[in-house]
Parts: structure tokens; C-alpha cells; sequence
């Protein structure tokens, strides 16, 4: 099956009320485990490059990769660049065949973020491919961090509404409470931020920073508008946890297919678990 945009399949999600998995790939074995849990859940599924794993696997084989997969595929797939800040790096993935991108300007003043994601979108748009845009910024898990000053990095609702409406993005991330990473304690979600977006612009809004949120945070946050999970950490614990396992269990293995075939399973049934979750398995 060939690429889709992310809007389609954000479109159904928005339909079903349920939310499709976006999960960060960087290698072979990481994009057969996550293709791999869609076809055995039936679930539509979005594979996500950062710009490091496009730096560490190379463009070109990122594409390769999940179109090869794709092309075995029966259920749809999107291919999206996950957090592109840099105006080549997005046009390239428009170029090699990416089917969405994410710009993400949370770097700039609100007027900048806007008129730079307008830019992608337009040329986005020409192609057919789906854009992702960010308003405010979600950080990594922080240190000794006031409630106060948690609030204060929460994404006001009106500038959410003014950047979704002015930038016309397909789907939307802002500041909600989550972060990336590992927590160390659970973090508290602005259920009522996400919902107020969402009732008054019916954007499709992004849980960056999935890892880690407690099961009835994310059910809670996608019946209220939530339709793209991101998860990337936990990804990256199955598998070297799986990883260091095998390896201290069979200290004098030389194949590393001995090792990796175990941990590209146990990342399988991770993602599955993920699917069900978000309720997107069975939608395909
Ligand atoms: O949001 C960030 C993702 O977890 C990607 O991380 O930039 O280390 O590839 P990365
Ligand atoms: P986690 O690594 O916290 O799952 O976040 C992933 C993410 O938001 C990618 O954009
Ligand atoms: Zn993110």
C-alpha cells in the first residue's frame, strides 16, 4: 500500500473518536516492529523521523525503509517528520517522499511561528502533504518545577486557536502539561486546554511526550480531541531493555540477529498494547 497523508488518517481518527500512534523510528528493526504491530492490531499507523534519526540512518534509507514496509502493508501508513525547525530539512522530506512533516517554530514569537508555518503549509499543501505545527513549548521533563512556573509553559487557549486558525495545519501540538522523556513523577494534564481547542476549532491536537502518561490520561485526552499520540522513550526502553536482556543472558552470542529478533519482538507487543490504548487498533 502506498504512503498516506496524515490527514487521512486523522480525518477517520476524528470520525471514531480515537487517536492513530505516532511512533519514532531510526532503523530497521524499529520500523518492522512498529509496521509489524499495525498489521497484527489492523491499525492505521503514523512512523515518525526526528531530524537526529534522519542525521543517524540518512534520508534516504528513513524512505526506503517504510516504503518497503509500506509496499508489504495492508493497513495505511503515513511516513512524518517528527519536530523539523529547519526550513530545508522540511522541503527535503517533502521531496523524498515524506506524506507529512512537522514544522515546529516554538522557537519564535508567536507572529514568527505563524508566518513560518504558513509558508510550509502552503508549499506543503501544493503536494499533498500534511503539516503539523506547534504553539508553545513542550520541553523535556524538568527538575524541581513550581506549579507556578508548570503553568506558566502551558500553551495559552487563544493562542492556540489564533495559530491553528491563521496557519491552517492539519494538526496541531501545544504545551498541555506533557513533555518528552522519561517523568519522574506523572505529569498533570490541562485536560480543560485541550478541550476548549478542540470544541472551538475542531483541530486534531497531538500528545507530544506520550511516554509515561497514565493509561486513563491519554483515554481522558482523546475523548476530548486528542488524535495523534506520540511515544518515542518507551520505544526506546522495550527495546534496549530486551536489548541488555539477551545479552546478559547470552553473554558469548556473536549474531546479533539472536539479539535483535527477540527485542524487535518485545517492541511489537508494546506498540500493540499502544494501539489498543489509543483505539485506533481495528480501524484499518
Ligand atoms: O521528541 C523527540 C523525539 O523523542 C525524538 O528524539 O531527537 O533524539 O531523535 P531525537
Ligand atoms: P516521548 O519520547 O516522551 O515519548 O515523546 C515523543 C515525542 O513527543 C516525539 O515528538
Ligand atoms: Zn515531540
Amino acid at each position: 500500500m502506498s504512503l498516506v497523508p496524515l490527514r487521512t488518517l486523522l480525518d477517520a481518527a476524528e470520525q471514531g473518536k480515537y487517536a492513530v500512534g505516532a511512533f519514532n523510528c531510526n532503523n530497521m528493526e524499529i520500523v518492522q516492529a512498529i509496521v509489524a504491530a499495525a498489521e497484527e492490531c489492523r491499525s492505521p499507523v503514523i512512523l515518525q523521523a526526528s531530524q537526529g534519526a534522519i542525521k543517524y540512518a540518512g534520508l534516504d534509507y528513513i524512505v526506503a525503509m517504510v516504503k518497503a514496509a509500506a509496499a508489504r502493508a495492508t493497513v495505511p501508513i503515513c511516513l512524518h517528520l517528527d519536530h523539523g525547525t529547519d526550513f530545508n530539512t522540511v522541503v527535503a522530506c517533502i521531496r523524498a517522499g515524506f506524506t507529512s512533516v512537522m514544522f515546529d517554530g516554538s522557537q519564535y514569537e508567536k507572529a514568527e511561528n505563524i508566518a513560518r508555518t504558513k509558508e510550509i503549509v502552503k508549499i506543503a499543501h501544493a503536494v499533498g502533504v500534511s503539516v503539523e505545527g506547534e504553539i508553545g513549548k513542550i520541553g523535556g521533563v524538568e527538575d524541581e518545577i513550581s506549579v507556578d512556573e508548570r503553568e506558566a509553559m502551558l500553551t495559552p487557549v487563544p493562542d492556540a486557536i489564533e495559530f491553528f486558525e491563521a496557519t491552517g495545519v492539519d494538526a496541531l501540538a501545544m504545551s498541555f502539561g506533557t513533555a518528552h522523556g522519561p517523568y519522574k513523577l506523572p505529569p498533570k494534564l490541562a485536560l480543560d486546554r485541550i478541550a476548549a481547542v478542540h470544541e472551538k476549532t475542531g483541530a486534531y491536537l497531538v500528545m507530544h511526550g506520550g511516554s509515561g502518561v497514565p493509561e486513563d490520561d491519554v483515554r481522558q485526552g482523546i475523548a476530548l480531541g486528542i488524535r495523534k499520540v506520540n511515544i518515542d522513550t518507551e520505544l526506546r526502553q522495550a527495546f534496549l531493555g530486551e536489548i541488555r536482556q539477551q545479552l546478559a543472558a547470552k553473554p558469548h552470542e556473536i549474531d546479533p540477529r539472536k539479539i535483535f529478533a527477540p527485542a524487535r519482538e518485545v517492541l511489537k507487543e508494546h506498540i500493540k498494547a499502544k494501539m489498543r490504548l489509543f483505539g485506533c487498533a481495528g480501524k484499518a
